[in-house]
C-alpha cells in the first residue's frame, strides 16, 4: 500500500510539473508573439494589438472554409454557388439529382436565361439525338464531333498526372475531346485513348525548338498520332488575356522539360502573347501554317473584348478564300477560371459569354462565314441551362474546364495556385493525389457528360425540338433590368449576310 500511495504522490508531482512546465512554455511564447508584434513595423494591426491581433488572420483564414459549409446560400457562393456544384456532383456520382418542393433559383436577376416551353412538347419518341458536327471540311482529316460538351484546355502541370489520366480515361468513355491546355501533349493524355485537341500556347511547348519558335517536323509527329483531331492556338484566356507567365525551374521535373520542350531545372517564360503573330494577316498565316503541316482542323482561342478586328479578319478571309479561315474559334468568358492569374486580369478585363457569343455568332453570319467556322463556347457552362442557352445563341459546341473538374470531384477549395488541392485535382503532393481513384473518377466524368446531354435533351424537348441542335434564339428569352423578359431573337436579331458576301457565303 505505501508503494502504490509513493508511486501516486510521485505520478501528481511529476503532472504538476509537466503541467506548470507547460503554462510556462505558453507563457513564454505569448510574451515572444507579444514582443515580434510590438517590435515589428510591416502590420499596424499587430503593432497596435498585440497576439490579439493575429486572431484577425486566422478567422479571415478560417471564414473562407465555414462560410462555404455553414454560412452561404445555397445559390449565393461565387464562382460557382453549392446548387451548381451539388448538381454537377450528383450527376457525377449517378445519384438522383431530381428536386423536391420547388425551385430556389432567383429568377428576376438581368441576364436571367428563361426557356420557351412549347404548348405542345416533343413526345418522348419522337425525340432524337443531335447528330455529329464537321470542324474543317477543308482539311485532310476533317474532325467530326459528336459530343456538344467537351473538355476545355487545362495543362498537365495546372492539372495533376490522376487529374490528367482520369479525364482522358473519362471523355473516351464519354465520346468528347480533351483539350490539353497549354502544357504539352503528354503520354497521360493519350493513355485513355480519348480524342484529343492540343493546344498551341504562347511558349508552344511541345512543338518548340530550342528557341521557343514553332518546330514543323514535332508538330507532324504529334499530328501523326490518330488520336490528335484537331490544334488550337493560344491567343488569349478569359482569366488572363495578355498575360504569359513563368514556370519555375524548380517545377521543371526531367518529366515535364521533355513533354514542353524545355530545359530541365530552369525558368521557363511563356512570352504574353504569341511573339510571331502581331496582327490579322499573321493569324491567318499562322493557322494556315498549322493546318498545312498537321493536315488537321485548326482554330483558335480568343477572350474578346472588342469586335472589330473579327470584322477585319472576315474581310481579310473573305479576300483569301474561305480556307484560309481558322475552322474553329472558342470564345472564353472574361469570368474563366485559371490555375494562377492576377487579379486586375481575372476580374476586370475582357467581356463575358452572355456578350460575346451572339456578337461573335451575328459577325460570322454577316460575312457569310457561320457554316464555315465553327463555334465553340467557355465560361461556367456547366449545368444544362448555361449549355442550353449557348446553343440557343448559336454555339456549336461547349468546352469546360471547371465542370469537369467538379466531376473528378473539386470542392472549389479555391487552390489551384497553391499545390495544397485538398482533392488531389492540381496538386503534385502524392499524399493528396491518393485520394482521386482514376478509374471511379472517369466515369464520373462519363456520367456528367451523359447528364448535359440528357438535361440539355429535356429543355430542347420541352421547347419543341425533337434534339438539343435545333434549339435557337426564339427558344430562349432574357431577363431585364424591369424584370420582364426578352427573347433573344428580338435582343440579337438573325443579321442579314452582307450584299457583298451573299454569293459566296458558308
Ligand atoms: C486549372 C485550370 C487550368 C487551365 N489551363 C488553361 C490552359 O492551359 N489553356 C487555356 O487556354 N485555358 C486554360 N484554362 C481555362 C479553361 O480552359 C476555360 O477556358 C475556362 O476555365 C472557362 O471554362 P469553365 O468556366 O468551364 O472553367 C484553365 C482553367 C483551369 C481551371
Amino acid at each position: 500500500m505505501p508503494i502504490f500511495s509513493d508511486l501516486t504522490s510521485q505520478s501528481l508531482d511529476f503532472l504538476s510539473s509537466l503541467f506548470i512546465f507547460v503554462v510556462g512554455l505558453f507563457v513564454l511564447f505569448i510574451i515572444f508573439l507579444f514582443i515580434a508584434d510590438i517590435s515589428q513595423t510591416k502590420d499596424a494591426i499587430r503593432r497596435n494589438y498585440p497576439v490579439i491581433g493575429r486572431f484577425r488572420y486566422i478567422f479571415s483564414t478560417l471564414g473562407e472554409f465555414f462560410r462555404q459549409y455553414f454560412f452561404a446560400m445555397d445559390r449565393e457562393e461565387m464562382p460557382f454557388n453549392r446548387a451548381e456544384r451539388e448538381w454537377v456532383y450528383k450527376s457525377s456520382q449517378g445519384i438522383d439529382n431530381t428536386m423536391a418542393f420547388g425551385s430556389t433559383k432567383n429568377l428576376t436577376p438581368v441576364g436571367t436565361p428563361l426557356f420557351i416551353n412549347c404548348p405542345f412538347p416533343t413526345l418522348d419518341e419522337h425525340a432524337t439525338s443531335s447528330s455529329a458536327v464537321l470542324i474543317g471540311p477543308y482539311c485532310r482529316q476533317p474532325y467530326e464531333a459528336q459530343s456538344i460538351i467537351n473538355i476545355s484546355g487545362m495543362s498537365y502541370g495546372a492539372l495533376s498526372k490522376p487529374a490528367v489520366r482520369a479525364l482522358s480515361k473519362g471523355a473516351k468513355l464519354a465520346g468528347c475531346w480533351m483539350n490539353t491546355g497549354e502544357g504539352g501533349l503528354s503520354a497521360h493524355h493519350l493513355e485513355g485513348g480519348c480524342d484529343i485537341v492540343m493546344q498551341i500556347g504562347t511558349a508552344k511547348y511541345g512543338v518548340r525548338n530550342a528557341r521557343g519558335k514553332l518546330d514543323d517536323n514535332k508538330l507532324r509527329e504529334i499530328a501523326n498520332l490518330p488520336q490528335l483531331k484537331m490544334f488550337e492556338i493560344k491567343m488569349s484566356q478569359g482569366a488572363k488575356p495578355g498575360k504569359g507567365g513563368i514556370l519555375p525551374g524548380s517545377k521543371v521535373t526531367q518529366e515535364i522539360a521533355q513533354i514542353r520542350g524545355i530545359e530541365m531545372g530552369k525558368d521557363s517564360i511563356s512570352p504574353n502573347r504569341h511573339p510571331d503573330i502581331s496582327d490579322m494577316k499573321e493569324l491567318l498565316h499562322f493557322v494556315q501554317h498549322v493546318r498545312d503541316v498537321t493536315g488537321k482542323p485548326t482554330g483558335f482561342k480568343v477572350v474578346i473584348g472588342s469586335d472589330g478586328w473579327l470584322k477585319d479578319m472576315c474581310e481579310e478571309i473573305q479576300q483569301c478564300g474561305v480556307e484560309c479561315a481558322p475552322d474553329f474559334i472558342t470564345i472564353d468568358s472574361c469570368d474563366g477560371g485559371t490555375g494562377a492569374a492576377p487579379m486586375p486580369l481575372m476580374d476586370d478585363v475582357g467581356l463575358p459569354i452572355k456578350e460575346t457569343l451572339p456578337m461573335v455568332v451575328d459577325i460570322l453570319t454577316r460575312y457569310g462565314l457561320r457554316q464555315r467556322i465553327r463555334i465553340v463556347a467557355s465560361g461556367k457552362l456547366i449545368t444544362p441551362s448555361g449549355v442550353a442557352w449557348a446553343l440557343c445563341s448559336g454555339a456549336d459546341f461547349i468546352a469546360s474546364a471547371r465542370g469537369f473538374m467538379f466531376s473528378l470531384g473539386c470542392i472549389q477549395a479555391l487552390k489551384c495556385n497553391k499545390n495544397t488541392c485538398p482533392t488531389g485535382i492540381t496538386t503534385h503532393n502524392k499524399k493528396l493525389q491518393k485520394g482521386l481513384n482514376i478509374e471511379d473518377k472517369a466515369v464520373q466524368v462519363k456520367n456528367f457528360v451523359d447528364k448535359i446531354h440528357y438535361g440539355i435533351g429535356l429543355i430542347a424537348h420541352s421547347c419543341g425540338v425533337k434534339h438539343p441542335r435545333e434549339l435557337s434564339r426564339h427558344h430562349c428569352r432574357i431577363v431585364q433590368s424591369d424584370g420582364k423578359s426578352i427573347a433573344l431573337d428580338v435582343l440579337y436579331p438573325e443579321p442579314e449576310i452582307l450584299e457583298r458576301y451573299k454569293a459566296n457565303s458558308h
